[in-house]
């Protein structure tokens, strides 16, 4: 057993770990941080187990009901520490331009002596966690190895669920493989006998991404991609920059198998903003009429792609588990989703009920009295009288992917599944038809590249207003996104010189609201329709109606059995108003403005194509 000791500090190194540079890495972090103490986790059922109790003990997990909600805690965080911080989240590249203008730079050194005396000393009263984990099935030539160093419990168990994590990485690793470091704090040091908190933060916060050297270093919050950092911070914002440099893409998508009654299974990868519904999209159960019709989800957020010689592009899911938004799901917008929170969840967040389960704003009947996220009494008069919400907008829960009814089979092949089609989607009131099919691959990208969407919880700030999200890849890109725009354009031209078939690209908006300003479409399963229209499209099956964004369904090309949605309703949600969008196109200008730098030429005479047929 290799175990160096650190400034009085055991290594404590287990056999199993054999990577000389994590080794060495994990006592230079040790050296920085001063843990009390330093425990490689294994990933075992039984470590879970004990770190769940140990977060039981702490205060930090409630226990739920054993028979309502079996294996199955509760945490709430500070309330100065709900969601992603994309103020404090950085790009720190060499150059400032690389990291682009709608991410945070900083050069690494300054970032690099403002982060030193940050986390010297900031792990002191607390246990480091070594937590090793794979993005992507273990062993896929797709997948990628992260090591998270925490010293947050919450986080090595939520990593359990969310990654491939455990003693198996280290076997991928080797004596020689490469990992993606990763450091996290809560930035939360206890002197001698001070007594921890529930929820341990630091109301500084930095999220740091350096490309270059492929690391991630993060400060002072625990929630969600903050402090998970396989999600956003590597599979994304690192993962995208690599995906630049080697060929392949890192995207802000879900995947989902679609099977015909004949037995003919299609792939489709879908981007959408944070909290539109995603993972209502991902495990989407057919409608009356879809009869034979299987979904099946492969990933609900994220999905790695890559060439293939056999001419087609294979997506992975790099993570294993759904860190999804609890309030508004609920048993008929999303069974299968309910289905999936039965056992074994993590839930942060959401209230307290007084039996010991679990309840957030759109689950069902409101109970009389519980306990909201912040520790409050809330009953319905309560929340009419003040607005108080049981649940915080952006509360969570952690699900491993196998509790899903929807799984697809393939969902762990390390082989990935072939993209048929990408779909694009924003949350718009107005303008964006429900869905559009572009005309070919630089319509597909102007598409994407434009996209917007009305915000919400996912990331703290102002809620409600339309912001542009190109790819819905703004908070995740990890470099400049003008850049990024030009490597989706080359992938056309090397997946053509390598006879690749090119994915179909479609644009949809489930959002459009009439003048009573209620949604029209009815969304969630009824979605059904729409990818059946686009499967058509593959399949040259459907003609479409051309406009001056691109192909839409006619009214007649939707199979309407078991929903009555008339052609008056149709049009509603499909129509092109020509003064919306010439203020649209006053807006990509905007965007393309602030992109100047680097924006491919040809979105700009896209645009102008646009204007034109506008104009005709
Ligand atoms: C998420 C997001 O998936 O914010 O949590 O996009
Ligand atoms: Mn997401």
């Amino acid at each position: 057993m290799n175990s160096p000791v650190m400034q009085g500090l055991n290594l404590n190194t287990p056999a199993f770990v054999k990577n000389a540079n994590l080794i060495a890495w994990v006592a230079d972090m040790a050296a920085l941080c001063k843990p009390d103490s330093i425990y490689w986790c294994d990933g075992s059922e039984d470590e879970y187990n004990r770190l769940c109790q140990q977060l039981v003990d702490a205060g930090t997990f409630k226990k739920l009901d054993p028979i309502k909600r079996p294996n199955s805690f509760l945490a709430c965080s500070d309330p100065s520490d709900v969601a992603r911080v994309e103020d404090r989240t950085y790009i720190c590249s060499e150059k400032k331009e690389n990291a682009g203008p709608t991410n945070n730079w900083m050069a690494p050194a300054e970032m690099r002596a403002t982060l030193q005396p940050l986390f010297d000393g900031c792990m002191k009263g607390r246990t480091m966690y070594v937590v090793p984990f794979s993005m992507g099935p273990l062993g896929s030539h797709i997948s990628h190895i992260g090591i998270e160093l925490t010293d947050s419990a919450y986080v090595a168990v939520n990593q359990r669920i969310m990654t491939r994590m455990g003693k198996a990485v280290y076997d991928v690793l080797g004596v020689d493989g490469e990992f993606v470091p990763c450091v996290h704090t809560v930035g939360a040091p206890l002197q001698a006998g001070e007594a921890d908190v529930k929820w341990p933060c630091n109301k500084t916060k930095y999220i740091v991404h350096y490309p270059e050297t492929r690391e991630i270093w993060s400060y002072g919050s625990g929630y969600g991609g903050n402090a998970l950092l396989g999600k956003k911070c590597f599979a994304l914002r690192i993962a995208s920059t690599m995906g630049r440099d080697e060929g392949w893409l890192a995207e802000h998508m879900l995947i989902l198998g679609v099977t015909s009654p004949e037995g003919k299974k299609y792939h489709v990868a879908a981007a959408f903003p944070s909290a539109c519904g995603k993972t209502n999209f991902a495990m989407l159960i057919p409608p009356a009429g879809f009869e034979g019709w299987k979904v099946t989800t492969i990933g609900d957020d994220i999905a790695w792609i890559k060439p293939h010689a056999d001419g087609k592009m294979y997506a992975i899911n790099p993570e294993a588990g759904y860190f999804g938004v609890a309030p508004g799901t609920n048993t008929l917008t999303n069974p299968n989703c309910m289905a999936s929170l039965d056992k074994n969840v993590i839930f942060t967040n959401v209230a307290l009920t007084d039996d010991g389960d679990v309840w957030w704003e759109g689950m069902g009947d409101a109970p009389a009295h519980c306990i909201d996220w912040q520790g409050k009494d809330w009953t319905p008069q309560i929340a009419r009288e003040t607005g108080a919400k049981a649940a915080h907008p952006n509360a969570r829960f952690t699900v491993a992917a196998i509790n899903n009814p929807a799984l697809d089979s393939a969902w762990d092949d390390p082989a990935g599944v072939p993209i048929d089609a990408f779909i694009f989607g924003g949350r718009r009131s107005t303008t964006v038809p429900l869905v559009t099919e572009a005309r070919n691959w630089m319509e597909g990208v102007y598409m994407a590249a434009t996209m917007g969407s009305e915000t919400t919880a996912a990331a703290a700030g102002q809620q409600g207003v339309v912001r542009r999200d190109p790819f819905a890849m703004l908070p995740f890109c990890g470099y400049n996104m003008s850049d990024y725009f030009q490597h989706w354009l080359d992938m056309e031209h090397k997946l053509e010189d390598t006879g690749h078939t090119l994915p179909k690209i479609f644009c949809v908006n489930w959002f459009r609201k009439g003048e009573d300003g209620k949604f029209v479409w009815p969304g969630y399963g009824e979605n059904m329709r729409v990818l059946k229209w686009m499967i058509d499209r593959i399949e040259g099956q459907a003609q479409g109606t051309e406009h001056v964004f691109g192909i839409s369904p006619t009214y007649a090309e939707i199979n309407w059995t078991g929903l009555n949605f008339t052609a008056e309703q149709f049009k509603t949600v499909t129509s092109i108003d020509k003064a919306a969008w010439q203020k649209e196109l006053e807006l990509h200008s905007e965007l393309f403005q602030q992109l100047a730098y680097h924006l491919p030429a040809e979105l700009n005479a896209t645009k102008t194509k646009i204007e034109q047929r506008l104009a005709a």
